[in-house]
């Protein structure tokens, strides 16, 4: 079976890029999927950095090109078979949106469809937690479409607050389960559409 070929498109840090660049490097994921392209609309950004050290092609697309079919012709180029948006800040076109429906996850810091929308991201995302006193946050997994954050729920881990947990703390737990959660539940998705699901996918049965 040929590898999947795996985009991830990113705007910043770049630590989830991270995550899954080692995920799909050695071990179990490596035998189905590669990540053979991050693209970035960031001239400036940790995670080309990230790929550059890895060895991985990067690329940095501006809004407009990516608007005006240049991430399209780059995905299609780069025969991708799968994308992956991991803290990518713009709106995918809705020419991508259409040619990877099913095959495009995002990952959102919160348990969506709570603290999810325009404007949600990053701190903002955990400071609206905090305010909220919500007991628990954590991160959601979901298929992408046109609308922010609307796509179907894949997957969602959970983990819980202490009364004392900052918005930073917030963040720090929550990044956490990102990088343990997504290259696990992406390799899942990946199994499953390849018909190669014989891993204990554990994650994936706890979608609700
Ligand atoms: C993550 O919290 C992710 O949920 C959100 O953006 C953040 C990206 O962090 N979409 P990093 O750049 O992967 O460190």
């Amino acid at each position: 079976m040929t590898k999947a070929r795996i985009a991830i498109l990113a705007s910043g840090s770049g630590s989830n890029t991270e995550a899954l660049m080692s995920h799909f490097s050695t071990g179990p994921g490596s035998e189905v999927a590669e990540v053979a392209w991050v693209c970035t609309n960031r001239k400036v950004a940790g995670v080309r950095e990230r790929a550059q050290t890895r060895g991985v092609a990067e690329s940095h697309l501006p809004k407009a090109a990516m608007a005006e079919g240049e991430l399209l012709r780059e995905l299609r180029t780069r025969n991708i078979d799968w994308v992956a948006l991991a803290g990518f800040l713009l709106r995918v076109p809705a020419d991508v949106c259409a040619a990877f429906e099913h095959r495009m996850v995002n990952i959102h810091p919160a348990l969506l469809p709570k603290h999810g929308g325009t404007g949600m991201y990053g701190m903002h995302v955990h400071r609206a937690v905090h305010k909220a006193k919500d007991e628990t946050s954590g991160t959601t997994i979901h298929w992408v479409n046109e609308a922010y954050d609307e796509g179907d729920i894949v997957f969602q881990g959970e983990v819980a607050l202490e009364r004392t947990d900052t918005p930073e703390d917030i963040a720090t737990k929550v990044l956490e389960l990102e990088h343990l959660h997504y290259p696990v539940v992406l390799e899942g998705l990946i199994r499953m559409a390849q018909g190669t699901d014989v891993r204990d996918n554990t994650h994936l049965k706890s979608h609700n």
